[in-house]
């Protein structure tokens, strides 16, 4: 195994490991491209959706947030085009007839590769386009069941209340809807841990706009630095981030121009992380077509009634959580023992601040150390406490989750009152803290 791909398989191992990212359905085998989250990484899931959040809805006057439901009527995505164009090409195995992607040179290797050591040369069949859509059916019997899709992508949910947010909100334009939420996609060849999912989730933005084409180009210009200003922020090394425009066969059937915030990734280069699509009037005109409900805003400041153009910023949470994890993987040696932690920007880190009794057996010090444990889990939340094995094996686990900050109680605490040792996780170096300036310092690494 080589050392890219080698990063990649420690990152499988540690999430499973310390509880991070599971196999879905695991005890039953399995499925290919579905994964549950663990504990941990639960908490850092929620981390990036809440920085998303903060950023993109909650600090904006010109955003909504909204929760729009997953199964939509086959109408939406006839008007979306998504039943007609959200296709991939697919070419089969004529040996064993397994499908692969024909637009992933890496999965066509891959598969030639099975074959080659058997001796064999794959012929593949012309390529045929496979739709990515994820459907069921809703209601009671066969004969009055409606079809239904579970959504391909979250942003139909903003389109289809595209109206309800002007009437009841009454927005000026320019103006938002951002949303976070899953999103079903039938992938041919889910790969890459939660690189490529068929159940994932997404961050969007739709920003609704005058149009035109000076107003185009200049929000597409803004959102695109935002979006990246806010990649940046979940704790990457600029170097390791980098914009690509998609070149006109890439592009979605929906966009005017698209530019990708690619990772440099250890297991195949830069890949995508983020999207930013110029959709101009598409998904508006067509479900005014599509619904008869006209989708006009009507500008009371100019007199003008137009179909707005969108700007979107569409994010992967699964994709940025992995990237997350990429990037903050080390390996090094503190005194003369290896470690692993992850180097975590305190806001990202699940657990936020671990919490020690230098021994188990004194109850003078578990108790002293309950104490502090319960006042920070009050102020921080995201606190553990631990009092398994010696002291430098807990350190080493709280290292390998990313917990920014260890606390031990010994005696000195208790008995010179000098306070409370706090280990920096990524020098391992010591401070000591009395006991009332504890908060006050913590308070002021977490901003
Ligand atoms: N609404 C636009 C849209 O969905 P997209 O480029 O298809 O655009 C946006 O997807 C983002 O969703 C991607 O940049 C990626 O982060 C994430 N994403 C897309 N497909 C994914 C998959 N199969 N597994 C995990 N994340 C995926």
């Amino acid at each position: 195994m080589d050392e890219k791909n080698n990063k990649m398989e420690k990152i499988v191992s540690l999430c499973k490991r310390r509880g991070f990212v599971f196999q879905g359905s695991e005890i039953y085998g399995g499925l290919a491209g579905i994964f549950d989250y663990g504990p941990l990484g639960v908490e850092l899931r929620n981390n990036i959706k809440q920085y998303f959040w903060q950023k993109f809805i909650i600090e904006r006057e010109d955003v909504y947030g909204i929760g729009a439901a997953i199964l939509m009527p086959e109408k939406v995505w006839e008007a979306s085009g998504h039943t007609e164009l959200f296709t991939d090409p697919l070419v089969e195995c004529k040996i064993c007839h397994e499908r692969v992607r024909a637009d992933q040179p890496e999965a066509i290797v891959e598969h030639e590769k099975i074959h080659k050591n058997e001796k064999k040369k794959v012929e593949w069949t012309e390529a045929t386009t496979f739709n990515l859509l994820v459907g069921s059916k809703l209601g009671a019997s066969e004969k009055t069941a409606t079809q239904v899709y579970l959504r391909g992508e979250i942003t139909q949910g903003a389109h289809v209340n595209f109206k309800n947010i002007l009437d009841s909100m009454r927005p000026k334009i320019p103006f938002g809807i951002g949303q976070i939420g899953k999103a079903f996609r039938n992938e041919i060849t889910p790969r890459d841990f939660l690189f490529r999912q068929r159940e994932f989730e997404q961050m969007e933005l739709q920003y609704y706009i005058k149009p035109n084409e000076v107003e185009g180009k200049k929000q597409y210009e803004y959102w695109k630095q935002f979006a990246f200003d806010w990649y940046l922020g979940l704790g990457f090394k600029k170097e390791n981030l980098r914009f690509r425009q998609h070149t006109l066969d890439e592009r979605a059937h929906y966009a005017k121009d698209a530019w990708d915030i690619e990772y440099n990734t250890p297991f195949g280069g830069w890949k995508e992380a983020w999207g930013i699509h110029h959709r101009a009037d598409w998904d508006l005109k067509r479900h005014s077509e599509y619904s008869k409900i006209d989708m006009s805003y009507y500008d009371e400041g100019t007199k003008e009634k137009f179909i707005p153009w969108d700007i979107e910023c569409s994010g992967g949470v699964d994709r940025a959580f992995l990237f997350v994890l990429l990037e903050a993987y080390r390996e090094d040696e503190l005194g003369k023992e290896k470690r692993v932690y992850l180097k975590l920007s305190p806001k990202m880190a699940p657990v936020k601040i671990a919490v020690f009794p230098l021994l188990k057996n004194k109850l003078a010090l578990v108790e002293k150390a309950r104490e502090v444990y319960k006042n920070l889990k009050k102020e921080f939340g995201a606190v553990e406490f631990d009092d398994n094995g010696n002291i430098g094996k807990r350190y080493r686990r709280q290292d390998e989750i990313g917990t920014p900050f260890c606390i031990t109680i010994d005696f000195d605490t208790l008995e010179k009152k000098e306070g409370v040792t706090v280990r920096n996780r990524d020098t391992g170096k010591q401070e000591r803290i009395s006991e009332k300036d504890l908060i006050s310092y913590l308070k002021e690494k977490f901003t």
